[in-house]
């Protein structure tokens, strides 16, 4: 059986430039689904799955993630003395426990590959879990608990992947796996190839941004070439370590939003704005108000 996963990684170094200029000075990490920031609600899935331990990969101008993650006294004393006790409650329940944070820097963005790298130290020889941030999946219980639960019928060497369904048209623009014998609600992935022309796919099923991975990935990641974009890619290092590891996909239930793209974002910002009752009904008439004017 494997390990229990006590710790996740958030890489957050990126530039984010198909956010800018909101992403200049702002990291795309911190912006906001309806009133929590992208990090906020993927460390809440993380949490959500038993995690024990936020590891951040950060870089230049990402310290106001740290900040997110800190008390902030005056706004506490604020809120005190104006009586709002449920915003006060919610500040505090949003944060991880002291001393279950930590941060190290990707001093360039030399790619998602090499962001997961400047993380072993803090990961140590451990299975751990990966989640990009700028991947919501919107289901309770959230996707990295369903990768959790799907790991309990494999064996303790096993990696896993997030998959979803994408249309043949859209199969060039991600990882894609190729689909072997099922096991549990998993199955085994036989290949995986990043950006394939459409004829080429091995399947419709790509690479969802959240992981389940072991260790040895940091000695495969320290050797990696850089591959597409200039950048050290983590698909690479995933392939070589299929090699010596087995690799399972699991195709979660939830609907995944890209929000690392503008349709994505404002997609996931509607999806997340209709599910809270204090907003749908001013929202839908927004809505139907545009709509009615196009
Ligand atoms: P993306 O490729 O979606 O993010 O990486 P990006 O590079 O910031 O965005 P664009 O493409 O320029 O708009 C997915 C996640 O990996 C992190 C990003 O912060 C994002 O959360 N990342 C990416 C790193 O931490 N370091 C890198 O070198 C690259």
């Amino acid at each position: 059986m494997m390990k229990t996963i006590r710790k996740a990684v958030f890489p957050v170094a990126g530039l984010g430039t198909r956010f800018l200029p909101a992403t200049k000075a702002l990291p795309k990490e911190m912006l906001p689904v309806v009133d929590r920031p992208l990090i906020q609600h993927v460390v809440d899935e993380a949490r959500g799955a038993g995690i024990e331990h936020f590891i951040f990969v950060t870089g230049r101008n990402k310290a106001v993630i740290e900040d997110h993650f800190d008390r902030q006294f005056e706004l506490e004393v604020t809120l005190k003395e104006r009586g709002k006790r449920g915003d006060l409650r919610s500040l505090s329940q949003d944060l991880p426990g002291p001393g279950t944070t930590s941060f190290t820097r990707q001093q360039l963005p030399l790619g998602l590959g090499h962001a997961v790298w400047c993380a072993r130290e803090l990961v140590g020889n451990e299975p751990f879990a990966l989640l990009l941030p700028d991947v919501l999946v919107k289901h309770n219980p959230g996707c990295l608990a369903q990768m959790i639960a799907a790991t309990r019928n494999l064996d303790g060497r096993a990696n896993i992947i997030a998959v979803e369904e994408t249309p043949l048209s859209r199969i060039h623009m991600y990882g894609v796996v190729g689909v072997g014998k099922p096991k549990g609600k998993a199955f085994s992935i036989t290949g995986m190839v990043e950006k394939p022309a459409r004829e080429a796919a091995p399947s419709n099923l790509t690479i969802t941004g959240r992981y389940i991975l072991q260790p040895d990935i940091f000695d495969v990641l320290e050797k990696q070439e850089t591959g597409a974009g200039g950048e050290i890619q983590l698909t690479d290092a995933m392939i070589q370590l299929s090699k010596s590891q087995p690799f399972y996909g699991l195709k979660f239930d939830g609907r995944a939003y890209d929000c690392g793209s503008k349709i994505g974002f404002l997609a996931a910002n509607i999806a997340y704005a209709l599910d809270r009752d204090d907003i749908a009904p001013a929202l839908l008439d927004e809505i139907n108000t545009l709509l009615a004017k196009r």
